[in-house]
């Protein structure tokens, strides 16, 4: 696969006259993609029924006639004001009962009736129009579904859809009563119309009650999804994706992806180290204008796996963005590092957002590869290097990693729900996992729970997973030579109960929490040879013998040979400790990495990604400041 860049625009927001300049320069950039028309449904659609898509016609033609290939967006993440007019119940509604008003953008509720056939309406009038149009490869529908947290709505509309979801799920009340503990605290309902969404309580809602609220929110964005999936089929051949956002994780994109062709994300990497990391001072001013060394490889890595194998990054932050608490510039290289990371971890395309920066309304302060006055911004010129050093590179294809994360969105519902202790989030387990097999050089895959290969994998690691049943412990065990397992994993049945088996209630490991603690932020529990748990430590008891202690004798990991558990949240030393003994427990190779060097393997080469702001040396390759070194495999010391 020879990967390609693109870029999005906005016809709707400049004159027509520059169209066709502004496409020529596209390709002379070495842009070959285009995506267009995602928000721009009050041009599309003036009142209800005066359609209007001669412009479109025209800018499509325009850019096809450039030689671009055009990504069309359905324009129903921005329902026009006059759809409220028609339905002024479509709003979402916030936890505090408000609704969240028109004039920005997302302002609609997933459960809205209404608001689905208007979509499907807009959907085949485009399809009809375009599904044909030799210039549009792909179709992208609706914008970054979850974003400006925009997933769980507490409308009147989602109370009904609720309830009904429930019915479906339990048959009768009282299978849901007994299921949820309705018993305590006197919850009990006498029928499905009870039941409210799990907000403005006195104090905390039962956890059963809200879990299944979030399956039932991550459904509706499901249907949602797939109702304008199923009028596309029908009108176009050409590929559907959706644009994914950085660690939105209230709907299971597992699920949505499942509909579409391809997962495309959008890639903020300074915004996304400003604005939402858990991490320390001293690492944002690191990598201040580099972004964090992980957080992009994370989600290109756990995207891959939601297109199964097919994705692309469809926003790339392209200089400063304007919705970080701090806004500062890429370093000199950043952008064409990025976009050389993606290709590394598969992605076909790497579209930057955007092409001319907007003169007017809220995102005037964030870059674009042009400025406003159509000079051209650093990153003009970073695309086409990226373009030049893709054409030396040549063709890239993917290689299934040696080890593999299992991701769940139903488990960080859950640990959202409960956390039991502030530090404890599903997120940052999972990341902190995905940073410790990267700090020893490995390429990781991610898999969902419902897909995993059988004996695929020389380690799978399954941190946080919180539902275990005999099915998933046996595909888990059957995918890989060793499975590590913990913490709070296997801990709560899918009615977020406490396992009658006990936590984690493994055929294959007798290991049996007995106690739970979470620590604050303070505190560490050392571990005996190096390394402490952090957040959450469970005390364990059982037969399985202890491969790690605490250093007050408790088991910090135990396992047989091919299953091991992890009885806390480890912090980075013990990780590495865990992850280097896992490796050699498997036989596999460890690089271990400089801080901010990441290391990638594909088919035909081994990227080393340099985050740091000065050049490095590792196993005799110099690697320059903010650049990536692409060694051709087989190469001597190519490590
Ligand atoms: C994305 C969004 C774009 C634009 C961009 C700004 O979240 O999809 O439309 O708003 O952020 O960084």
């Amino acid at each position: 696969m020879k990967p390609e860049l693109g870029v999005c625009y906005y016809p709707e927001h400049w004159p027509e006259v520059i169209w066709a300049e502004d496409a020529a320069r596209m390709v002379e950039n070495g842009l070959s993609w285009v995506r267009i028309g995602e928000f721009a449904w009050s041009r599309m659609e003036l009142t209800p029924g005066d359609l209007q898509f001669d412009w479109l016609d025209r800018a499509i033609d325009t850019l096809g006639a450039a030689g671009l290939k055009v990504v069309l967006g359905t324009p129903t993440a921005t329902p026009p004001r006059w759809m409220l007019e028609k339905y002024p119940d479509m709003l979402a509604v916030d936890a505090d009962g408000n609704p969240r008003k028109f004039g920005s953008r997302r302002h609609y509720c997933f459960s809205h009736q209404g608001y689905i056939e208007e979509c499907a309406r807009i959907t085949q009038i485009m399809g009809k129009r375009y599904g044909r149009n030799p210039h549009i490869a792909a179709w992208q529908i609706d914008n970054e579904y979850g974003c400006h947290d925009t997933t769980i709505s507490y409308s009147p509309v989602a109370l009904a859809a609720f309830q009904n979801w429930l019915e479906d799920q339990y048959g009768s009340i009282d299978a849901l009563n007994t299921a949820w503990g309705n018993v305590f605290w006197s919850m009990e309902y006498d029928g499905f119309d009870q039941i409210d969404l799990p907000n403005l309580t006195v104090t905390e809602p039962n956890p059963a009650h809200v879990l299944a609220f979030r399956r039932f929110s991550s459904d509706q964005v499901v249907m949602f999804n797939k109702a304008q999936v199923d009028v596309l089929r029908k009108l176009t051949d050409a590929p559907l994706l959706h644009n994914y956002m950085g660690r939105v994780l209230e709907f299971d994109h597992f699920k949505v992806g499942a509909d579409l062709d391809i997962a495309t994300w959008d890639s903020y990497p300074i915004g996304f180290l400003s604005d939402r990391l858990e991490v320390e001072e001293a690492h944002k001013a690191a990598f201040l204008q580099q972004g964090d060394p992980d957080m992009q490889a994370f989600h290109h890595d756990l995207y891959r796996a939601v297109g199964r194998g097919r994705w692309w990054v469809m926003e790339q932050q392209p200089g400063p963005v304007n919705w970080a608490p701090y806004n500062p510039a890429p370093l000199q290289g950043m952008v064409r590092l990025w976009s050389l990371e993606a290709v590394a971890h598969g992605a076909e395309v790497v579209s930057y957002f955007r092409w001319r920066q907007a003169p007017f309304a809220q995102e005037q302060m964030h870059a674009g590869l042009l400025t406003p006055d159509n000079r051209p911004a650093p990153a003009l010129a970073e695309a086409r290097e990226t373009a030049d050093t893709l054409a030396q590179i040549g063709s890239v294809t993917q290689r299934k990693a040696d080890v593999a994360i299992l991701f769940d969105y139903a488990s960080d519902w859950a640990w959202a729900t409960q956390p039991q202790g502030a530090g404890f989030d599903y997120f940052r387990l999972v990341f902190s996992t995905y940073r410790a097999l990267r700090r020893a050089g490995l390429s990781v895959d991610f898999l969902s729970p419902d897909s995993i290969p059988a004996d695929g994998y020389k380690i799978i690691l399954a941190p946080g997973l919180a539902t275990i049943d005999k099915d998933l412990e046996r595909s888990i065990s059957n995918g890989c030579d060793l499975a590590i397992l913990g913490p709070r994993s296997g801990a709560i049945t899918r009615d977020f109960q406490i396992p009658q088996t006990g936590r984690p209630g493994l055929v294959g490991l007798d290991s049996h929490v007995d106690l739970i603690e979470t620590l604050p932020p303070t505190s560490k529990r050392d571990v005996s040879g190096g390394g402490a748990a952090c957040h959450w430590v469970e005390r364990l008891s059982g037969t399985a013998t202890a491969l790690l202690t605490h250093a007050d004798g408790t088991p910090a990991l135990t396992g047989t040979g091919s299953m091991w558990y992890l009885a806390n949240f480890p912090n980075d030393t013990l990780w590495d400790r865990v992850v280097r003994m896992a490796a050699q427990h498997t036989g596999l190779s460890v690089y271990p990495m400089l801080s901010g060097l990441r290391r990638r393997e594909t088919g035909e080469h081994t990227f080393l990604i340099n985050y740091n702001a000065a050049p490095v040396t590792w196993n005799g390759h110099v690697i320059d400041a903010c650049d990536a070194l692409v060694l051709e495999k087989g190469a001597p010391a190519e490590g």
